[in-house]
């Protein structure tokens, strides 16, 4: 196992940016997520960790070494690629041997191996099957032997769910957190799938048009995010315009609208944030935290009309206009009535659950 650093790195195709200025040190054992948008730069970053592209700058290091510049086969990273890359006319035992025969291994080590590695992955049985007479998810496990087999420090898997229907997705994913967890193996994992890196991840790394823009554990990325873009693709979230009215007792008041002020805590807030009278500030107010309110009156109440009720078993989704302000709120289903299209709501946002973007 090995820890992986990359050390301002950028990678230029032509005049063309890949990624700008990368700059992680990934912990040896660790899960670690590249997240964001097509073509903000992830794959890129893998393919560089692998050795198929090499940064324009910067320098790649595991643990001590710097492999900034070696070619893929000396580095020992274990692969999967978004169209997992088999060889359809070859069995799955032919596939899976296929890295342990390069490195000429005897025939009986490679046997032991691959059949190993294919009782891990659920396939045990299946040697003399040729890859076109399987499903999509014994594919998806085949190439992930495929990886494993070869006993990598580093395992690197580039969208390898995206072929997936949704249930298997969501099978998989367990399966391959699993195996992780158990070989302790160093997990580089690409997707755009923001759920699907928060379940996974130690660490996520959020990437934007070639740049990081935030690095941390999926509770950090969730609650505490930099800025509007991450606030707004991790998660569902409700973005709120205003303008600041004041600033006092570790307090802030936004005026959001002509009849709606509501307050935050000064030390809810994105690091860049620095909130000043007069000045605009957006909020993120998550529509999970959004509070149905019937008692007296308080103080962060919006009150509006049911443009859309949402009735999904666990919870009740709405989305209320309230003036010029549309709010989403997702209400965990205690039994109360479900309220309706047209129907009038009075919204509480806690003071705790506002958070300052800056
Ligand atoms: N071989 C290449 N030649 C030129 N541009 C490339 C090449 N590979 C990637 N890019 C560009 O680099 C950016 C990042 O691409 P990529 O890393 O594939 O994104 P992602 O995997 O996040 O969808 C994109 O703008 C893409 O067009
Ligand atoms: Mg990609």
């Amino acid at each position: 196992m090995s820890s992986v650093t990359l050390d301002h790195v950028t990678k230029r195709f032509g005049t063309a940016k890949g990624v700008e200025d990368v700059h992680i040190q990934i912990r040896s054992g660790e899960f670690f997520t590249f997240l964001g948008p097509s073509g903000c730069g992830k794959t890129t970053t893998l393919r560089m960790i692998a050795g198929f592209y090499f940064p324009t700058e910067g320098r790649i290091r595991f643990g001590e070494n710097d492999v900034t510049t070696l070619p893929p086969n000396m580095r020992n990273t274990g692969m999967v690629f978004q169209n997992y890359a088999l060889f359809p006319h070859m069995t799955v035992f032919e596939n899976i041997a296929f890295g342990l025969q390069v490195r000429k291994l005897s025939k009986s080590e490679i046997k032991e191996r691959v059949e190993r590695i294919q009782r891990l992955v659920h396939l045990e049985g299946y040697g003399e099957r040729r890859i076109d007479q399987l499903s999509g998810g014994q594919q998806q496990r085949v190439a992930l032997a495929r990886a494993l087999v070869i006993e990598p420090q580093i395992l690197l898997l580039d969208e390898p769910l995206s072929n997936l229907d949704a249930k298997l997705r969501e099978e998989t994913r367990f399966e391959i957190k699993r195996l992780q967890v158990e070989l302790g193996i160093t997990t580089i994992y690409v997707t755009h799938d923001q759920a699907e890196a928060m379940a996974m991840s130690d660490r996520v790394m959020v990437m934007q048009g070639g740049q990081v823009q935030q690095i941390g554990t999926p509770s950090e990325i969730y609650h505490q995010p930099v800025n509007r873009f991450v606030a707004s693709f991790i998660g569902e979230t409700n973005l709120l315009e205003g303008t600041v009215t004041r600033i006092e007792g570790g307090e802030v008041d936004v005026r959001l609208s002509p009849d709606v002020v509501v307050t935050g805590l000064a030390k809810n807030a994105s690091p860049a944030c620095q909130p000043r009278v007069g000045e605009k500030l957006t909020l993120s107010v998550r529509p999970e935290l959004v509070k149905e309110w019937e008692g007296e009156e308080t103080e962060n109440l919006l009150r509006g009309r049911i443009l859309l009720s949402e009735f999904t078993g666990a919870c009740v989704n709405y989305i209320t206009q309230a003036g010029p302000i549309q709010l989403r709120s997702m209400l965990i289903n205690l039994g109360r009535s479900v309220k309706q299209r047209g129907d009038e709501i009075t919204l509480l946002l806690p003071k705790e659950s506002i958070y300052l973007i800056g």
